[in-house]
């Protein structure tokens, strides 16, 4: 009897041991998945693996960690860990260990977790709005760093993971969302400037007291990983000097199937009941929302083996959730002789016991906790490995900044994680420091290091395409007869029926006014075998004096100059036809009379808005009697452009300009061009879209740098759409994002000097210069210190960083305006894939080192149904002007014949 009792005995331990056999991983298998996690790492950081990683690798746009010189004072949002926290955080000037925070936990019912998306935001900003009144602060529009410990692709959130499950939030952006629920509210202000991961949270905060933690880990709720990586690594993301904080989201591990011998049939069955079945594979083997689940998968199967609470399988066990981590942590605090004492963390789930199950109850959660803490150490190796090997070191000291109620709770979880760390990778010294402070200081820090202004400057491909919709439609409002009069994006007929066809001859004059040089040019064009163009061509000055004095004095000007011209090439006694190239918006009803709408840019000299251009040119040519010339054409910098690059390239029917200003024409069906007579063939349309916006279309992207822009420039209220993306404005914008950021404190060490304050002295060639990638920063070092600012190593990553941000939304902008014109033609042609060639122009797009290969690849990426080829125009556009000329002056040769013989 009593050995058939030590027997069954035997047999149900047995049983238990087995199934905790499950749970145990040899070394051995550990490394595997050190080494399963570290091809991981490497396939979410390539382009072309990227798609199918299960760890996503997801690039953050933190490029350092605090300094200790970060002030300010900020509001934060802590949403996604046990508890949804505001806070408010205040960092003094220059010192470290000088934050002080205030904060308030809110609850978050199950109900507005897994509710509808709007309802959430509405949520926290109610919470805000308490806080706010709470701490009599309503009226002060403070920055925003909102820690969101979920995967965020830059601003847009990925996916839920965890308790959460709110409708129409994935794949959104969540400062609209946040802005929004804000809006709606309608009762404060707030500048939303950063959205962090809470294990970058985590990193920040613990760096801010000890330099070298560069990895944050979270083994809470959930589970993840951050880590300083190379530029030059992270194929997502352009450049490649410096380092870049990445987002691993370690937790999808195991996605891809890779990871299915050591998962349990406990693990699938918790899995299978959670709100994201198949995914977060890893997380959920590993962090604390999951472990208690597991263990309770566990207790169940072996109450219904009939080894554990008598059989009786209660309401209580059947009950998902019960064991939170807190109680994990609890039941493994106390020893097994401690049985009664477990016993009664038992009772207190509802879940009686006899003495026997407490103690196995305990060994299922070591089992399952321990397991966890192995794990988690096994990805840490493969990351600090990875960071040695990256830096090319046989020996790594680094530490990681932790937080996460498991870390902090449990009782044997931490010791466990550093063992298997150590084991795994032993040529790593790895120091784990708690972060005090949660993830909502790191978040106000990050606020304060970097992006502070920037955030609003960069734009989803989402974001572009609405944009390219709402030009698509400007550009309709500007070519229909009935919307033309109210159309911000004037759509100018130009009267250039077609381009070059090979068969133009002649001598011609060129003058090239409106860029960044006034040039006069000799061109001809002649005809012997093949064609050929000579030209010659001078540049003259245009004092600021005389663009901004009156009228007849910059055409008396023009005059001068041309009559120079001609003395020195010895035409002056010839009438040669002149081709004009006037870079302003003008009004044609033919091609040689041209009625300047509005000046742009640098010019704005009196009494020639309203009036024709040839008229007056003409004028002042009479008053100096000493030469005569006939302009025949009037044309459009765009056009000429498109008219250079068609003398080579016969496809080309777009002309963009990327330069002190910016603009682009295309060959338009006449049908859709209601301003002109006839139906029949096309004619070239100046759009003149850097007035894009001139309506408000663009309020929502500009940004307050914009705004200083334009009430500081020329024309205030005007070419909206050109002062955010031309080189006109480029240098002026990074330079008030600077002062600002300076002003703050966050760059120079709040050094402002008087040549930082003047407007000017940062110019567009600046930013080309810093962004080279070879020597950009050592050029950013030379410029910043002519400027007087002293600047650090980290001042100058961060101005090449605002010149990044700054030129790429330009390209941007102009791929999504050209992006629309594409779409036109292709539509225009009623076929299915466009083949077409830009003429392109202008100082920006061919002097600055990133700027054409960006411009290209979003506009592919935008109108992927395009072969488009760039043509940069070599020789300016006075060649095409000079080209409309022949074609005109042919033209009126004609009409004299015809006149004379009908006369005759
Ligand atoms: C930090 C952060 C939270 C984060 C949490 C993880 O303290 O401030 O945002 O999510 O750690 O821990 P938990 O265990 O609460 O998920
Ligand atoms: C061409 C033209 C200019 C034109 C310029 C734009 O070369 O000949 O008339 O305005 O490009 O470039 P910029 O950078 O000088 O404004
Ligand atoms: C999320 C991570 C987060 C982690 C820890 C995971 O579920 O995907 O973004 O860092 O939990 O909170
Ligand atoms: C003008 C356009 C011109 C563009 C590029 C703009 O300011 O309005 O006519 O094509 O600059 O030079």
């Amino acid at each position: 009897m009593v050995t058939a009792v030590a027997q069954r005995l035997a047999s149900q331990r047995k049983e238990i041991d087995d199934t905790l056999a499950t749970f145990t991983l040899s070394t051995t298998q550990l490394q595997e998945v050190k080494a399963k996690m570290r091809v991981e790492l490497e396939r979410g950081l390539k382009k072309d693996t990227h798609p199918t990683a299960s760890v996503k690798m997801l690039p953050t746009y933190v490029y350092r960690t605090p300094d200790g010189t970060e002030r300010g004072k900020y509001l934060a949002l802590d949403l996604g860990g046990t508890n949804f926290r505001v806070l408010v955080v205040k960092i003094r000037t220059g010192m470290r260990n000088s934050v002080r925070m205030y904060n308030k936990i809110y609850a978050i019912p199950l109900e507005i977790m897994q509710g509808t998306g709007e309802e959430l935001f509405d949520h926290i900003v109610q919470c805000i709005s308490d806080f706010l009144d709470y701490m009599g602060m309503k009226n002060t529009r403070l920055p925003l760093g909102f820690t969101f410990s979920f995967p965020c692709n830059q601003t847009d959130l990925v996916s839920w993971t965890k308790g959460f499950k709110a409708t129409d939030c994935e794949g959104y952006d969540v400062v609209d969302m946040l802005r929004e629920a804000i809006k709606r509210r309608n009762e404060f202000d707030l500048d939303i400037v950063a959205i962090v991961n809470d294990t970058v949270g985590t990193m920040m905060t613990c760096a801010y007291e000890d330099p070298k933690c560069q990895i944050g880990l979270i083994a809470g709720t959930g589970s993840n990983v951050c880590y300083m990586e190379e530029m030059k690594n992270i194929e997502l993301v352009e450049g490649d000097e410096g380092q870049m904080c990445v987002n691993t989201e370690w937790g999808g591990f195991g996605e891809n199937d890779n990871i299915e011998d050591i998962r349990t049939r406990y693990d699938r069955e918790v899995d299978g009941g959670s709100l994201n079945p198949g995914k977060q594979r890893f997380e959920k083997m590993t962090s604390g929302m999951y472990l208690g689940e597991i263990v309770r998968q566990i207790l169940i199967d072996l109450t219904k083996r009939g080894l554990l609470f008598r059989g009786r399988i209660t309401e209580r066990l059947k009950t998902k959730g019960i064991f939170e981590t807190k109680f994990l942590s609890q039941i493994e605090r106390y020893s097994s002789h401690l049985w009664h004492k477990l016993r009664s963390i038992l009772q207190s789930l509802g879940l009686d016991s006899t003495c026997d199950d407490s103690i196995i109850v305990k060994e299922v959660c070591g089992a399952v906790s321990r397991r966890a803490a192995q794990l988690c150490g096994a990805g840490m190796a493969a990351i600090v490995d990875k960071i040695r090997e990256n830096r090319g070191l046989d020996h790594l000291e680094i530490t990681v900044g932790v937080d996460g109620t498991l870390y902090k709770l449990h009782p044997h979880f931490s010791t466990i994680l550093k063992d298997t760390v150590r084991e795994l990778a032993p040529n790593c010294k790895v120091d784990f420091i708690l972060s005090e402070d949660g993830s909502g200081k790191g978040a106000a820090l990050i606020t304060a290091v970097i992006d502070k202004y920037l955030y609003a400057m960069r734009f989803s491909d989402e974001t572009l395409r609405d944009i390219m919709a709402r030009f698509r439609r400007e550009m309709e409002n500007g070519l229909g007869g009935d919307t033309n009069p109210t159309a911000t994006v004037k759509m100018l007929p130009t009267f250039v029926r077609s381009i070059p066809d090979g068969s133009e001859k002649g001598d011609f004059i060129a003058l090239d006014l409106g860029g960044s040089n006034f040039r006069i040019l000799r061109v001809k064009v002649s005809h012997e075998k093949k064609q050929t163009v000579q030209m010659e061509s001078q540049i003259y000055e245009t004092p600021e004096d005389i663009i901004h004095g009156s009228g007849s004095r910059l055409f008396d000007h023009v005059a001068e100059c041309l009559g120079d011209f001609m003395e020195k090439q010895k035409i002056k006694d010839k009438k040669l036809p002149v081709g004009f190239t006037f870079s302003f918006p003008c009004a044609h009803s033919k091609l040689d009379e041209a009625v300047l709408l509005t000046w742009t840019k640098r010019f704005k000299a009196s009494g020639v808005e309203g009036m024709d251009v040839v008229k007056l040119l003409n004028k002042a040519i009479k008053k100096r009697g000493d030469y005569d010339a006939d302009i025949m054409a009037v044309v459009n910098d765009t056009v000429g452009t498109m008219m250079t690059c068609g003398f080579d390239d016969q496809r080309c029917e777009v002309g963009i300009i990327i330069g002190t200003g910016t603009n682009a024409c295309y060959m338009e069906e006449l049908r859709h061009i209601d301003m002109v007579e006839g139906d029949e063939g096309r004619m070239c349309i100046n759009t003149e879209w850097g007035a894009f916006g001139d309506d408000g279309t663009l309020e929502d992207i500009r940004t307050e740098f914009d705004r200083e822009i334009d009430r500081g420039s020329l024309n205030p209220g005007k070419q909206l759409f050109e002062k955010m993306v031309s080189g006109m404005y480029m240098g002026e914008l990074v330079r008030l994002i600077l002062v600002k950021m300076a002003k703050e404190g966050l760059l120079f060490e709040g050094r402002i000097t008087p040549e930082l304050l003047t407007k000017g002295k940062f110019e567009t060639k600046h930013v080309s210069a810093i962004e080279k990638s070879k020597e950009g920063l050592t050029k950013a070092k030379e410029i910043l210190t002519r400027l007087g600012v002293e600047p650090s190593e980290d001042d100058c990553i961060a101005v090449q960083h605002v010149c990044a941000i700054v030129s790429f939304r330009s390209a941007n902008l102009i791929a999504a305006t050209l992006g629309a014109i594409l779409t036109r033609l292709k539509d225009n042609k009623n076929s299915p894939r466009l083949r077409t060639t830009v003429g392109i122009d202008g100082s920006l797009y061919k002097m600055h080192p990133q700027y054409s290969r960006r411009l290209h690849k979003t506009v592919r990426r935008l109108v992927p149904e395009s072969d488009v080829r760039f043509l940069l125009s070599e020789s300016g556009s006075g060649k095409g002007a000079a080209m409309v000329t022949a074609w005109a002056s042919r033209l009126a040769d004609q009409t004299r014949q015809i006149h004379s013989t009908s006369i005759s």
